[in-house]
């Protein structure tokens, strides 16, 4: 984009929940950003959205070629269930317009590749949705690791599990189209996970998914009552373990369905050869080490808030930086290709139910 000043021209496609947080987003990035097409298949969903943003008519579609060819926004962002990233993306790419992906960035490790591989050939900027890179506790970890707090990098066991919550909305009911709890849930901490740590190379997985309680009937009180347990067939929990190049081990444990004491949990613990870790729900990180002669606690006095806001701006403004001034991105594709790695390989081995060596 030759001129400086020019704003960058945004089509959202996918009216649903998450894009709810995309346009406050956006809105706050207005000296850069111009919406320029909202698109939603479901007419309920373009007229609610048209109406809650103001947008007029013209500015509404039904499908994104249309879109494209009609609007030609300078890029695309896809707030779509996981298994229309792909196709909206290509189309995308084909139009000349530069992408932000939530996340997952595809269903597997070759749609991920090809998308890379299309933003490349074009020189477009092709951005996974991940955020929580931008959350102060992941800055404090990454930091530590930096300076060589953790010493060799050895065991982390990360938890993100829910009691009863299954979405009732959505798709994530289904496994064919990319739902269930290690790609809604899980896939944030495997990222979180393996930014803290550097991402190191992959090297074996071993995964098992349980099935089923879901299915049962909407008998019982909780949050997210009445999901589609009719076509649900996705795991209720799964736990994985992968092991890296640099032999650190990562215990992944994630769920919709479990029985345990809290609704959500989330609870990250990393241990090195010299120091280690811990973050749990709703807390900040605590660090451990020996000092001074003692086994040392180390807690942050203070931390900026982690609200979601904050890091769902951050994350589009550095998309829309890298697209408006050809500057790097902190979650570029490659990231999203990375995470899919895993999470293919846990997938084939909870099927199998045999080690993957990658
Ligand atoms: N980064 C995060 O924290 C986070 C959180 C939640 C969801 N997500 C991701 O965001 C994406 C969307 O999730 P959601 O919960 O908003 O889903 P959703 O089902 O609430 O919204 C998707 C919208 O897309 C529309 N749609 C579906 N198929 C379409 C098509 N072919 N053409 C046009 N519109 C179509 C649906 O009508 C719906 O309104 C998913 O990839 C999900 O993994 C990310």
């Amino acid at each position: 984009m030759s001129n400086q000043n020019k704003k960058l021209r945004v089509a959202v496609v996918g009216c649903g929940m998450i894009y709810l947080e995309h346009i406050p987003a956006f809105r706050e990035l207005s000296d850069k950003v111009e919406i320029v097409a909202l698109v939603d298949n479901k007419p309920e969903a373009l007229e609610k959205a048209g109406k809650l943003w103001d947008m007029p008519q013209e500015k509404l579609f039904s499908d994104w070629k249309t879109m494209l060819a009609q609007v030609k926004p300078d890029a695309v962002d896809i707030c779509l269930p996981n298994r229309f990233h792909y196709p909206c993306a290509l189309d995308s790419f084909a139009a000349n317009c530069h992408v932000y992906c939530e996340k997952p960035l595809g269903m597997n490790v070759a749609e991920c590749e090809d998308m890379i591989a299309k933003a490349k050939a074009k020189n477009l900027k092709l951005a996974v949705g991940f955020q929580q890179e931008y959350n102060p506790g992941s800055v404090i970890l990454v930091n530590a690791r930096k300076t060589g707090f953790f010493g060799e990098m050895r065991y982390i066991h990360a938890s993100l599990l829910r009691r009863r919550g299954i979405p009732n909305w959505g798709e994530y009911y289904s496994r064919e189209f990319g739902g269930g709890p290690v790609l809604d849930v899980g896939v944030h901490l495997l990222d979180i996970a393996t930014y803290i740590v550097d991402r190191p190379k992959p090297k074996r997985i071993s995964a098992t998914y349980f099935y089923n309680e879901g299915k049962g009937d909407n008998t019982i009180y909780c949050g997210g009552e009445k999901w589609n347990n009719v076509d649900y067939n996705v795991e209720d929990l799964a736990a994985a373990q992968i092991t890296f190049e640099n032999n650190l081990v990562i215990q992944l444990e994630t769920s919709y369905v479990n029985h345990i004491k809290e609704n959500t949990v989330y609870d990250f613990k990393l241990t090195g050869s010299k120091g280690g870790a811990w973050w749990q729900s709703g807390k900040i990180p605590e660090l451990y080490s020996d000092m001074f002669g003692a086994m040392m606690n180390i807690v942050p006095s203070y931390l900026p808030s982690q609200g979601r806001p904050d890091m769902f701006r951050k994350k589009l403004d550095n998309w829309v930086d890298g697209c408006l001034k050809n500057s790097e991105l902190l979650l570029p594709g490659e990231v999203g290709l990375y995470v899919q790695t895993i999470l293919d390989g846990i997938a084939l081995a909870a099927a199998t139910q045999k080690e993957i060596v990658l």
